[in-house]
C-alpha cells in the first residue's frame, strides 16, 4: 500500500479551518453555526456546522497546486486504479447524468442496459442520446432482473452502428455481478467505450475474495455511489476514468460534463466523507469486508436454517447473466412463506423496526456497509424474519409464486428527450395505447421498465402493468401510481383530448 494512502488532506485541510477561528465573510450565511437555528445547532454539532464551507476557500480548494481537493481527488484515483477521479455530490445520480452527457459530445447513439437507474433514463433526456435497450437476463424462478451477457450487447451493438458507448449495470441490486471483461471486450471491438453503473459495487476494489471490480476488469467509464456500501456521507459518490480509455472520452469531456451537472456550492462534509472512505476502505478495507463476509455468511446459514426461506448467495452464480455474486446484499427468498415480500417488509418494520434497503414480490435486501464492527443488525434481522415467517405460515407446496414475462416494449418513436420535452398531456390508461409515452412505467418485479418516455404504448403494456399492481406489485415512474391515467406525447396535428 501506497502510504499516502492513510492521509486525508482534504479532511485535514477542512478541519484545520474549522479549528483555526477564521473570520467568516463568505456563506454560508450560519457562519460556522453561530447563525443557524438552535435545533439544528444541537442536532448535527457545532462541529459539523464549522466544516460546512463553500467551494472556493484559500487553501482547500484554492491555492497553491496540488490543492489538498485536487490531492484527496487523486488518492481516490490511485485507489479504485482510475487515471483520474472525479468526487460527486449530487450522487451516483450525478455521474450517470454527466457519463451521458460526455458520451453524447462524440455522437447520438448509445446502447444501454434496460433497466438501467432512473437518473441514466434522465441522462438520456439531458444528452439527447438515442439508446438503443439490450435486455438483461431475467430470471425465471425469482422473477428479478440479473446483468447483460456479453452476447446480448454484441447484438445490440451490431443494431446500431452509430453507437457511441456501451453503458450497463453491475452489480444489481440483488448482488448479480456482470462479466465485465467480456463485456468490455465487445465494446472495444467496436471501438466505443464501456460505461458501468457500479453504483452498488465501490467496496469491490478492496478484497480479493470480492468480484474484480470494473475498472479492474477493462471498463472506460464506472460510476461509483460510494455511500451505498463503502459507508461516505449519503449523496457523495464518484466517477473514475479508466487507464484505457483512451481517446474514447476525454477527460476534459468528463470534466465539462461533471461541472455542468454539479452545483457551484458542492457540499464540503461530502467531500470530506469521501475522502476519509478511502482512506478507510484502502487502509481497513480487507479486514472489514472479510468480518462483514464472515459474518454474512453466518447471517445466511440462520436464514436459511428457517423453514420458508432461502437467500441468494453464489449459487446463483452461472444462471443466465450471473458471472459472479457481490455477498455485501443479503437477498432474502420469500417465495416459501404464506406472505410476499410487499406483505412481509411492513411486518418486520412492526415486529423488530427492521427497515430493508429494498423488497419486491419475491425476494427483501438488506444491505450491510463495509466498516459495520459489530454487525448486531444482522441478528436483529434473522429474529425478526423468525417471528414473521411464525406469523404468516408457509406457503402450500406446489404453490410458489409465478413469475409472468412482461411483454416487449414499444418501438422507439421519438427520443427520450423529444419525448419528454414535447407537448402532452393526460390521458386515461385506456386510451393510451398507440400513444408515445411522456414517462416510464417500471413494473417491479423484475424492475425493467416496460416504458420509457418516447417508445409508443401498446395495450398489451398497459394490462399487463395494470395486471402487476393488482397482483401487489407497483409501478415507479408514472405520474399516477395507480395508472388510471398516462402521460403521453401530443404527436404533429393531435389535439389535447382527442383521445384518439
Ligand atoms: C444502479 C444505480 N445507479 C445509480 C443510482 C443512483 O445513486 P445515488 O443515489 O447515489 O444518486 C442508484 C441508486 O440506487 C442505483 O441503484
Amino acid at each position: 500500500m501506497d502510504e499516502r494512502q492513510r492521509q486525508t488532506p482534504y479532511l485535514d485541510a477542512l478541519c484545520a479551518y474549522a479549528s483555526r477561528n477564521p473570520a467568516r465573510l463568505h456563506v454560508p450565511g450560519h457562519k460556522g453555526g453561530q447563525g443557524a437555528d438552535p435545533g439544528l445547532l444541537e442536532a448535527i454539532g457545532e462541529r459539523a456546522l464549522s466544516m460546512d464551507i463553500p467551494a472556493l476557500t484559500y487553501g482547500i480548494d484554492v491555492g497553491s497546486d496540488p490543492t489538498p481537493f485536487e490531492q484527496a481527488q487523486r488518492l481516490a484515483a490511485d485507489a479504485w486504479g482510475a487515471r483520474r477521479a472525479w468526487f460527486l455530490i449530487n450522487g451516483a445520480s450525478q455521474g450517470n447524468l454527466a457519463a451521458g452527457l460526455a458520451l453524447a459530445q462524440r455522437g447520438g447513439d448509445v446502447v444501454v442496459q434496460r433497466n438501467a437507474h432512473s437518473s441514466t433514463i434522465d441522462s438520456l433526456v439531458l444528452s439527447g442520446l438515442r439508446p438503443t435497450f439490450a435486455a438483461p437476463e431475467v430470471d425465471p424462478e425469482l422473477g428479478i432482473a440479473h446483468c447483460l451477457t456479453a452476447e446480448t450487447l454484441q447484438e445490440a451493438l451490431e443494431r446500431t452502428p452509430a453507437a457511441v458507448g456501451a453503458w450497463v449495470i453491475s452489480p444489481t441490486y440483488f448482488g448479480a455481478v456482470a462479466d465485465i471483461r467480456a463485456l468490455a471486450v465487445v465494446a472495444h471491438a467496436r471501438g466505443v467505450p464501456l460505461i458501468v453503473d457500479e453504483a452498488w459495487g465501490a467496496h469491490m476494489a478492496f478484497h480479493e475474495a470480492l468480484p474484480e471490480h470494473a475498472l479492474a476488469a477493462g471498463a472506460d467509464l464506472v460510476i461509483s455511489s460510494t455511500h451505498k456500501i463503502v459507508g461516505s456521507l449519503t449523496q457523495s459518490a464518484m466517477l473514475h476514468l479508466g487507464h484505457g480509455a483512451g481517446e474514447m472520452i476525454g477527460e476534459d469531456t468528463v470534466d465539462r460534463a461533471v461541472t455542468l451537472t454539479e452545483s457551484t456550492s458542492p457540499n464540503a462534509l461530502l467531500a470530506a466523507s469521501l475522502d476519509a472512505a478511502r482512506r478507510q476502505a484502502v487502509v481497513h478495507g480487507s479486514e472489514l469486508l472479510g468480518h462483514t463476509m464472515t459474518v454474512l455468511a453466518e447471517t445466511r446459514a440462520q436464514i436459511r436454517a428457517i423453514d420458508g426461506l432461502d437467500v441468494l448467495d453464489d449459487r446463483l452464480v452461472g444462471r443466465a447473466g450471473v458471472f459472479a455474486y457481490d455477498p455485501l446484499r443479503l437477498a432474502v427468498d420469500v417465495r416459501g412463506v404464506a406472505a410476499s415480500g410487499y406483505e412481509l417488509a411492513p411486518l418486520l418494520r412492526e415486529i423488530g423496526d427492521i427497515n430493508l434497503e429494498l423488497y419486491g414480490q419475491n425476494v427483501l435486501v438488506a444491505v450491510f456497509g463495509m466498516g459495520e464492527r459489530g454487525l448486531g443488525e444482522a441478528s436483529r434481522l434473522v429474529e425478526a424474519l423468525r417471528t414473521a415467517v411464525e406469523r404468516v405460515g408457509l406457503e402450500p407446496e406446489g404453490t410458489l409464486a409465478s413469475f409472468a414475462a412482461p411483454p416487449p416494449w414499444g418501438e422507439l418513436a421519438m427520443t427520450p428527450r423529444e419525448a419528454y420535452l414535447g407537448a402532452q398531456e393526460v390521458v386515461p390508461a385506456e386510451q393510451a395505447a398507440g400513444r408515445i409515452a411522456a414517462e416510464s412505467l417500471a413494473t417491479y418485479p423484475p424492475g425493467i421498465p416496460n416504458v420509457l418516455p418516447g417508445e409508443r404504448l401498446s395495450a398489451e403494456t398497459i394490462a399487463y402493468v395494470q395486471r402487476t399492481l393488482e397482483l401487489g406489485g407497483s409501478v415507479r415512474g408514472a405520474s399516477d401510481r395507480q395508472l388510471h391515467t398516462v402521460r403521453v406525447v401530443l404527436e404533429d396535428g393531435e389535439e389535447p383530448g382527442s383521445g384518439r
